[in-house]
């Protein structure tokens, strides 16, 4: 046996960041909330989220150019796939007896296919996730139409996830069986390159544009994590046109609300019962009354492409229109974690005072970077 080289330093470069890339995707993602720690829900953390995601998805394709391009122990014709090779090596690692292969093993090589395809279906999903549920990144179109969709979805990419890792489970418990029952070496193979084999040296010939675009191929996954999250900033809102008689009127006693809050139906009940809105009398004259109701009307939770009017129209379990915005499943879970002595800070007073919270409450925007509870008492 002698020292040859196995694994080129694309390959070692493309293993290792694949580990910390997939580690930190998953960790934001799911495994800190087992901790009580939910770090998708917060805007930064989601960005952060999707930019090792995406991370991983651009590994995983420079994987598979390289496995058509790459010297001979990185392409997938070196992979031993044939199911006899399994279940031989299976039976081998049963009975506890040494295998003798220099690249992948037959365990490696279907290891390797799973985590390319699990890999890749799951930053898929996740992209078409982020899409239909948070309107952002390239699949936004999907927003409006498919937002139905959106918790199979999340399952799906929650399940493919769950699968990539079980993958990887198995995987580092196969390199454990080599590393400690036959000392193979595999793990500072990893490192190093090179590996203690009977087979002749193969030479790492990749013509010098294959190995240029490797190179650049295989660092892109940082600078994509430097970039990434800046460029996915919470979407501006559209800033509609109030009406001034809309701020006069329905802006006296609190906030002017925006329409988009509640649904269509809801506005019209509103509008037709303004003598006994909550135990006031907040009745207006007619021309100002119907002027309203169609600017509330035009713009209601159903016509807004507001990630709240969304999800609170979600929430509505029952047929009946909500009466108020306050009592609508979405808000109050949003809200659940807010002690009732914050509300009655002189600063906010009333918790239907949204803008106090939410800088752009007004134009109907909710977002998560927008949010700021004031301190004073
Ligand atoms: C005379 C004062 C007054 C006027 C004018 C008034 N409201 Fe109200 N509004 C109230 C009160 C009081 C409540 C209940 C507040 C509470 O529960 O804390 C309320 C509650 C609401 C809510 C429900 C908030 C929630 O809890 O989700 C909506 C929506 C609303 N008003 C819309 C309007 C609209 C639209 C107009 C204009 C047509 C209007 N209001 C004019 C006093 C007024
Ligand atoms: C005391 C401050 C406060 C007030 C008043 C308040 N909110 Fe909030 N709201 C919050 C906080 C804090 C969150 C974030 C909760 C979390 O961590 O998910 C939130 C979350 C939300 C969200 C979800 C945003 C998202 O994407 O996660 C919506 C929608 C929302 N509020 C609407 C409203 C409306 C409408 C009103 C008025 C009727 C209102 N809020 C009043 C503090 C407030």
């Amino acid at each position: 046996m002698k020292k040859i080289n196995v694994w080129d330093i694309q390959t070692r470069i493309f293993h290792w960041s694949l580990v910390i890339f997939v580690l930190s995707t998953v960790v934001t993602a799911d495994i800190l909330s087992f901790f009580g720690i939910d770090l998708v829900n917060k805007d930064s953390w989601l960005a952060f989220h999707i930019g090792t995601g995406v991370a991983v998805a651009i590994l995983l394709l420079f994987r598979i150019f390289w496995g058509f391009s790459g010297p001979h122990y990185s392409r997938f014709s070196s992979l031993h796939l044939s199911l006899a090779e399994l279940f031989s090596y299976i039976k081998a690692v049963i009975k506890n007896e040494k295998t003798n292969y220099t690249g992948h093993n037959p365990a490696a090589s279907w290891s390797a296919l799973g985590i390319i395809t699990l890999g890749l279906l799951a930053a898929l999903t996740g992209v078409i996730v982020f899409g239909i549920d948070e309107g952002r990144g390239i699949s936004r179109f999907l927003y409006l139409g498919f937002y139905v969709y959106a918790d199979q979805l999340k399952l799906l990419h929650l399940a493919l996830s769950y699968l990539l890792l079980g993958v990887v489970i198995g995987h580092v418990c196969g390199v454990l069986n080599e590393t400690i029952r036959h000392k193979t070496g595999i793990i500072p193979a990893m490192f190093t390159g090179t590996k203690l084999s009977d087979e002749t040296d193969k030479p790492i010939h990749t013509a010098t544009p294959v190995r240029l675009i490797s190179y650049l191929w295989i660092i892109s996954p940082l600078a994509a994590i430097l970039f990434l999250p800046s460029s996915l900033e919470t979407k501006q809102p559209v800033k509609l046109s109030i009406p001034q008689i809309y701020l006069k009127e329905c802006g006296s006693c609190h906030m002017a609300f925006p329409p988009n809050l509640l649904p269509a139906e809801s506005w019209k009940n509103m509008m037709s019962s303004l003598n006994d809105h909550f135990g006031d009398d907040a009745s207006i004259n007619d021309t100002a009354k119907k002027e309203i109701e169609v600017f509330l009307v035009t713009y209601a939770a159903e016509t807004s492409h507001e990630e709240a009017s969304i999800k609170l129209l979600r929430s509505i379990k029952n047929e009946n229109p909500p009466a108020r915005i306050t009592e609508i499943p979405y808000w109050k879970e949003k809200h659940k974690p807010i002690n009732l002595e914050i509300y009655q800070r002189s600063s906010i007073k009333s918790r239907i005072n949204c803008v106090a919270c939410h800088k752009l409450a007004e134009y109907g925007s909710f977002e998560d970077n927008d949010i700021r509870i004031p301190k004073k008492i």
